[in-house]
């Protein structure tokens, strides 16, 4: 299987991933692709150092610009980690079911557009729960609504800000999404085999 991983920001949840990869006996797929709507997002840095082929986004709206490019690496699975921009509707028909998403929540709730990073750490916090997590889930043309691959909780803590539970969270993505990825690419391969 041959991923794309588009990114905006750092790149950690794409460092998990390719640290699973490069450790695993029989890895299932490779990473053939790392695109960004960022020139300088750190993401791409990650991937440049492991020899991976690049792209930045110019308009992240021109849903055409981006078939073409994920065409070109013969993308067979489309992974947003961290990247902050709809993916347009053309993308998401043709990689239908084919395109993961990880949100630092437990969704439903706290999920939408305007949910992100800290912003979803504070709702959390304004709303009083006591646990969140994160959601790996299938990417629709709506934000954070497709349906949920796997969850994984952690508590919320009494003095929490929104940094100290976003990392207790981010943490938590380090090791769902590359755990959620893999296995979804291995249960795939199976299907197509
Ligand atoms: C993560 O919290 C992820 O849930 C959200 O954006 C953040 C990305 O972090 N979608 P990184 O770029 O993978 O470090």
């Amino acid at each position: 299987m041959r991923l794309a991983v588009l990114a905006s920001g750092s790149g950690s949840n794409l460092e998990s991933i390719l640290q699973a990869l490069a450790t695993h006996p029989t890895p299932p797929a490779q990473v053939v692709l790392v695109a960004s709507n960022r020139a300088q997002a750190f993401a791409l840095e990650r991937a440049r150092q492991r020899h991976i082929a690049t792209a930045v986004i110019a308009k992240p709206t021109d849903g055409a610009a981006l078939e073409a490019l994920l065409l070109e690496h013969r993308v067979d699975v489309v992974v947003l980690a961290g990247y902050l921009k709809l993916v347009p509707a053309e993308v998401v028909r043709r990689w239908s079911g084919a395109i993961l998403n990880i949100h630092p929540a437990l969704l439903p709730k706290f999920g939408g557009a305007g949910m992100y990073g800290h912003h979803v750490h504070e709702a959390v916090l304004a709303a009083g729960d006591t646990e969140s997590g994160a959601t790996v889930h299938l990417v629709t043309d709506e934000y954070d609504r497709g349906a949920i691959l796997a969850q994984a909780h952690v508590p919320v803590l009494p003095g929490d800000t929104a940094q100290s539970l976003g990392a207790r969270v981010l943490a938590a993505e380090h090791e769902l999404y590359p755990r959620t990825l893999l296995s979804f690419v291995e249960q795939r391969a199976k299907r197509a085999s």
